[in-house]
């Protein structure tokens, strides 16, 4: 789902958000990335986690994600703001877009584990019915 997060300063000054663990972020954060440069045409993702959940901001331009989740439902969100955040469970196959000044920032609940990873997307819709 996606969340608002309070943007404290005005226009004169510039602005601040906060993203912090038992308040705006439900798990502790083991691990932050960002993803920056991808071209318009390009859609990254095409994977689940089996355990890893994420926060996920636009901190710069704007990003669109087609989320499938473990019932097989579509669900579309768009970042487009500094304060909006979008959470995303385990085990949501996710295709994201970006505009070509986008900056993807990711808190993450574990370090990086490849096996965590599925990449394969029959295998994502055979996992949820074990
Ligand atoms: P990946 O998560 O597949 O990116 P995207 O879904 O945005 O295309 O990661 C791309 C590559 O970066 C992949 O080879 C794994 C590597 N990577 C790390 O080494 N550590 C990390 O924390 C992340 C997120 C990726």
């Amino acid at each position: 789902h996606v969340f608002n997060l309070k943007s404290i300063g005005s226009s004169d000054l510039g602005y601040i958000t906060v993203a912090e663990y038992q308040n705006q972020i439900s798990f502790e954060i083991k691990r932050v990335y960002w993803t920056y440069y991808t071209p318009n045409q390009v859609t990254r993702g095409h994977h689940a986690h089996k355990v890893l959940q994420q926060c996920i901001f636009a901190v710069s331009g704007k990003i669109e994600f087609e989320l499938i989740n473990p019932n097989g439902e579509k669900l579309n969100f768009i970042l487009d703001s500094p304060e909006k955040g979008l959470y995303i469970p385990k085990m949501y196959w996710r295709t994201i877009k970006f505009s070509h000044n986008a900056v993807l920032l990711c808190l993450a609940s574990e370090i990086y584990v490849e096996d965590d990873y599925i990449r394969d997307f029959d295998e994502f819709i055979n996992y949820k019915f074990k």
